[in-house]
């Protein structure tokens, strides 16, 4: 059987999922007791199961410490199903043919002992399945156990062509990506010292969104907004990834991370570059990823004086929500009572290039804000000449463009009419477009998109490693100030804090109510 092909057609067509199919695999799971593999990669996996996505010779391997035999994996792993997947089973049969599928392996991640029995699990299931070695490696770990898992593999014999002759091998590495520039550059090297770059599937879910893939859709398939998306047109950009939820259990992972690393250097700064990159010329990986590159290449990091000027960061202090009190940030479980880890981030970003010169990106993302909400706001200029009087105007953010990503996804469209009566009054009025009403509810999510695309061999949904590591620059240049970055507090439950307005303020601007 031959090897899938490495690269597919146009991933953003509606057809594309149904088109295609994983071929024969193997996936192995590092971490297969973790909070993602129950909660995503399981029943994602199952729901590309139930579409017909995996080929009948297809395995699910886990690899965790903990001893543990294939019934008590599968057994754990239907209740996952269970509880987490969008969609449940027709019946119990359904479940244990998807379940029969499952192995485990149990290993500690630094002791190649364990990936000696992994390597013959593989060929045992192989022969089993009759099907060649392809093989995807998903590193569902904290970040610290990445390294081991990546040398053990490759000295036990694990990553193509040494494993066998007629497979592919890929790994699916999940964020935190390092913490720093240096770090990332460290954890690059780790990969290239056993993995080729085309096999390394650097995984960001925000860009398995659909809202956020179809950013490009919205910019590139259409002659209508291209046009407009300069610095001639648009006044600035706001991105807003508001979150109600707080740390939770996650106080370990966050304190050392904070939300600049967490949601900035990742998730955001994907939505950023694909709002502003320029078009590719072809729709592939490698077209697509130079694009980001560039205009992340473009980005203007702050100055050391300015990046107080810029950046304003938050932690959030007891409040209510929903009618419920909350607690703060130093309340938390597992928070240090003295932590100055930041749960708020709003920053001001420009790009050095033609298309935006002088158009700020305004940013701000936290926790305990008062609900979740992804929304991208392209405001435009007003009008070059006004011949309506000031009363008669509508707000500043008259003409505006939204793509709401989540969730009520969509996309707005604000201009200003004439509102009825006697005077010349422009109000803003809306054209919307919602996701639900026009395709009926996603059909898939995140995680099971990704997938696919890595089992499949298609990079383009995934960042590249000059990618991941610009981004970090600009965060490094932002935390290597954060000293002189007053850190401020603001309500649980409120819009974070009034310093964040005050950004705007100082440039005659206001955040959107959302
Ligand atoms: C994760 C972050 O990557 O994304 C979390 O670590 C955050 O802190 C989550 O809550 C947000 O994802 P989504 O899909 O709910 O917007």
């Amino acid at each position: 059987m031959s090897a899938v092909k490495e690269t597919f057609g146009n991933p953003f067509s509606s057809q594309f999922m149904r088109m295609r199919q994983a071929g024969p695999f193997h996936l192995v799971i590092f971490g297969a007791s973790g909070d993602l593999t129950q909660r995503k990669l399981i029943p994602a996996l199952f729901n590309l199961f139930l579409d017909g996505y995996a080929a009948d010779q297809f395995s699910i391997v886990g690899f965790a410490r903990r001893e543990k035999s294939d019934e008590q994996f599968r057994a754990e792993m239907g209740a996952s199903v269970r509880q987490y997947s969008r969609r449940q089973p027709e019946s119990e049969e359904q479940l244990q043919q998807f379940l029969a599928h499952l192995h485990y392996v149990s290993g500690s991640f630094e002791n190649e002992a364990g990936y000696y029995h992994l390597k013959d699990r593989l060929k045992a299931l192989c022969l089993s399945y009759q099907m060649p070695s392809n093989a995807l490696f998903y590193l569902a770990t904290p970040p610290d156990a990445f390294p081991d898992i990546i040398r053990n593999l490759h000295r036990g014999g694990l990553v193509s062509p040494v494993f066998d002759v007629d497979g592919w091998t890929r790994i699916v590495v999940e964020k935190p990506f390092g913490r720093d520039t240096a770090t990332a550059w460290e954890l690059n090297g780790t990969i290239h010292a056993a993995f080729r770059e085309r096999q390394v599937y650097r995984i960001d879910h925000y860009l398995g969104k659909e809202t956020v893939q179809n950013i490009l859709v919205f910019r590139l398939g259409n002659s209508i907004f291209e046009p407009l998306w300069n610095r001639r047109y648009i006044d600035h950009v706001q991105i807003t990834v508001a979150e109600s939820l707080g740390v939770g259990s996650r106080a370990g992972y966050f304190e050392q991370a904070g939300i600049i690393r967490d949601m900035i250097q990742s998730h955001i700064l994907q939505v950023f570059t694909l709002i502003a990159m320029e078009p590719p010329a072809t729709f592939d990986a490698t077209a697509i990823r130079d694009e980001k590159v560039k205009v992340l290449k473009s980005l203007h990091l702050p100055s050391p004086e300015q990046v107080p000027f810029q950046v304003v960061r938050g932690q959030y202090s007891p409040g209510s929500l929903g009618g419920e009190p909350v607690p703060g940030y130093l309340q938390e479980a597992g928070i240090a009572p003295n932590s100055s880890t930041e749960t708020y981030v709003a920053l001001k970003l420009t790009i050095d290039n033609w298309r935006w010169s002088g158009v700020p990106f305004y940013i701000r993302t936290g926790k305990r804000l008062p609900k979740r909400v992804t929304d991208v706001a392209i405001v435009f200029k007003e009008p070059p000449h006004m011949i309506f009087d000031e009363a008669g105007r509508g707000s500043r953010h008259t003409n505006l463009l939204r793509l709401r990503l989540q969730p009520q996804e969509g996309i707005s469209l604000s201009f200003g009419a004439k509102a009825p009566g006697p005077t010349v009054k422009v109000a803003p009025v809306h054209m919307d477009f919602m996701y639900a009403s026009s395709f009926g509810a996603s059909s898939t999510e995140a995680y099971e998109r990704l997938i696919l695309d890595a089992l499949t061999g298609d990079s383009t949904l995934f960042a590249r490693e000059d990618e991941v590591e610009l981004s970090w620059s600009l965060v490094d240049r932002i935390v290597a100030n954060w000293q002189s970055t007053k850190l401020h507090s603001y309500s649980a439950g409120g819009w974070g804090p009034e310093a964040a307005d005050d950004l705007l303020k100082r440039d005659a601007r206001d955040w959107l109510r959302l």
